[in-house]
């Protein structure tokens, strides 16, 4: 059964709480995409907001950081309520070490990859992920087109998972709708992440739906 994990990038953020409620019954994870302005050439929100859905919702909040330096920050997410929060091996110098850190507050740990990152500079920590993030577009904006490219390295991750029985989730990020989740999910992806194909459509369980039913 595949997960599915709605991007409030997407969603109208004048009533935030609204917009998660109305996805949770049909959902499993909700994404939140912090964007710093450096790391990616948007702003978005910051561990004040994640505190104040915590109490929205009972499915998991997976915080994608795309930010520079993440590791001056992972406390404070941790403390606000992120039960996953996922980094970028291109903001992390250190990758182990911040994973570890991750960890130590007691929840989950990913690296995420950029369209143009090979999963072989993340190969070192894949015994230590809960989840690895596979970018289909490059991060910092909604509503992108999907980058074929990253299917190789999907399959590439679901061969290396099999064959040393890690335990991470695969997941991607970017441009996923009807059309192109199917492609994902043959590639290996276990959980898509949703923003403009479920918060653009007026009915959100429909639009659900529709991925789900895309890839059966
Ligand atoms: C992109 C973000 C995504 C974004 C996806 O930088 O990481 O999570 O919300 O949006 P869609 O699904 O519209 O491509
Ligand atoms: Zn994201």
């Amino acid at each position: 059964m595949i997960k599915i994990a709605p991007s409030i990038l997407s969603a109208d953020f004048s009533k935030l709480a609204d917009e998660i409620k109305d996805v949770e019954a049909d959902s499993d994870y909700i994404h939140v995409d912090v964007m710093d302005g450096h790391f990616v050439p948007n702003i978005t929100i910051g561990p004040l907001i994640v505190e104040s859905i915590r109490p929205i919702t009972t499915l998991p909040l997976d915080v994608h950081l795309m930010i520079e330096n993440p590791d001056n920050y992972i406390g404070q997410f941790a403390k606000a309520g992120a039960n996953l929060i996922s980094v970028h091996q291109e903001a992390c110098p250190h990758l182990h070490r911040v994973i570890q850190q991750i960890k130590s507050e007691g929840i989950k740990a990913g690296v995420v990859v950029n369209p143009a990152t090979p999963v072989e500079s993340i190969k070192p920590v894949l015994q230590d992920v809960d989840l690895v993030l596979v970018m289909t577009v490059n991060p910092g904006f909604g509503g992108q087109s999907f980058i074929d490219s990253a299917l190789s390295k999907i399959k590439e991750l679901k061969t290396l998972k099999e064959n040393h029985n890690y335990h991470f989730e695969i997941e991607v990020d970017g441009g996923v709708k009807p059309e192109t989740a199917k492609k994902c999910v043959e590639a290996g992806a276990e959980v898509l992440v949703a923003g403009s194909a479920i918060y653009n459509q007026e009915d959100r369980s429909n639009a659900i739906k529709a991925i789900r039913d895309s890839v059966k």
